[in-house]
């Protein structure tokens, strides 16, 4: 580990690739041989368009993406996708599910309800408090799409499998689970991920949208909420967010060239997350909030025997060097986030952490 730098825990912003901070570190001063600084270069300039073109091919290869898939890097986080999806995707006389699966799903729900859109609960995990994913869901075969959550960062759960949707075009907000594994994206219409979570720093949200759903969007939008704007612009309609985007494409580059693609990735994140649920499983002292087969492998809840203990594991966790364990505001308890960027290391030095806390205090 570089000096002075602890193992961060946090939801988000949230930890990134070493390699990454690295290079941009080297390059920060004199881009490319350019005398600037990528944050001083035009986005109209030559090393400019090299840098999300190839954010773009990166991203393609890495997800499997053809060309009727288009990427592309807005601005106003993943929250801006909430309304944006139904403002674009359904229209009059249609209909579209909604599979509510906690905090983020909820805030979606809502923009759809906002905008006086027609659309349909088709499943909830209210009642136990959002702690499982809901299966054997019925879902409406004439639904324009189907949003859901595919991780739901705040509570712990994720889906482990997409749902047989009959066809309908799943719209997935994967803000915190984008890139930690491959996908089956044939199923997808819209795939949006605010960055600052797996992929980069805040301040730019990446949304993937298959070319067929481009097809009704009305003609009456504002050019900045409509995706049009951006498929036709290389999403540089305006003045895009540079350095953000220059991140993720060196987070698109260590994906591939030193994790080694997406099925590496998701290998990788299985361990952690087991090495934290197995442990936990074997002691009483720490409870996983989520059901079992419900369970996040970047977002690991978790409670203790009271709050008095959780605070005490949170205080002593962050003199040792892990930082950002704990829980949601909204939810209390403690939550370790660990995206791709999180080594194996850190998540086996926290469970040693957590050994030693419990023979203390148990
Ligand atoms: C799953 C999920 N969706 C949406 C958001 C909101 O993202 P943003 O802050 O980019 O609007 C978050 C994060 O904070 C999230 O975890």
């Amino acid at each position: 580990m570089a000096e002075n730098r602890i193992f961060n825990f946090n939801a988000g912003p949230a930890v990134l690739p070493l390699p990454v901070l690295e290079e941009i570190q080297a390059s920060f001063l004199n881009f490319k041989g350019s005398g600037m600084s990528i944050t001083e270069v035009s986005h109209r300039s030559v090393w400019f368009d090299d840098v999300i073109n190839d954010a773009v091919a990166r991203t393609k290869r890495l997800l499997g993406l053809d060309d009727k898939f288009h990427v592309l890097f807005l601005q106003g986080g993943a929250s801006m996708q909430f309304a944006m999806v139904p403002m674009n995707f359904l229209p009059e006389g249609k209909s579209a599910d909604y599979v509510n699966t906690g905090t983020w799903s909820t805030k979606a729900i809502k923009e759809a309800k906002i905008l006086k859109k027609a659309h349909r609960v088709a499943a909830t995990s209210e009642d136990r408090n959002f702690a499982y994913i809901p299966k054997n869901i019925p879902f409406d075969k004439d639904a324009v799409y189907v949003h859901l959550t595919s991780n739901n960062t705040i509570k712990g759960t994720q889906w482990a499998e997409f749902p047989d949707t009959g066809g309908v075009p799943i719209v997935a907000d994967m803000s915190s689970d984008i890139m930690s594994r491959p996908l089956d994206v044939e199923k997808f219409g819209v795939i949006y991920a605010g960055a600052q979570k797996n992929i980069g720093p805040a301040g730019v949200c990446m949304v993937i949208v298959r070319d067929d759903m481009l097809k009704t969007i009305p003609d009456n939008l504002p050019s900045m909420l409509n995706y049009k704007t951006f498929t036709e612009s290389n999403s540089m309609y305006n003045t895009p967010p540079c350095f953000s985007i220059y991140t993720i494409q060196l987070v698109m580059k260590w994906l591939e060239e030193t994790v080694g693609g997406l099925a590496a990735m998701e290998k990788i994140n299985q361990e952690k997350a087991g090495l934290l649920y197995d442990f936990m499983d074997s002691t009483d002292f720490y409870n996983a909030t989520a059901d079992k087969d419900s369970r996040s492998l970047m977002n690991v809840t978790f409670r203790l025997p009271s709050e008095d203990l959780e605070k005490l594991l949170i205080k002593e966790a962050t003199a040792a060097g892990m930082g950002g364990l704990k829980g949601h505001r909204s939810v209390g308890g403690c939550r370790a986030s660990i995206y791709n960027a999180m080594p194996v290391e850190g998540v086996q030095t926290l469970v040693d952490f957590m050994k030693a806390f419990e023979k203390k205090n148990g």
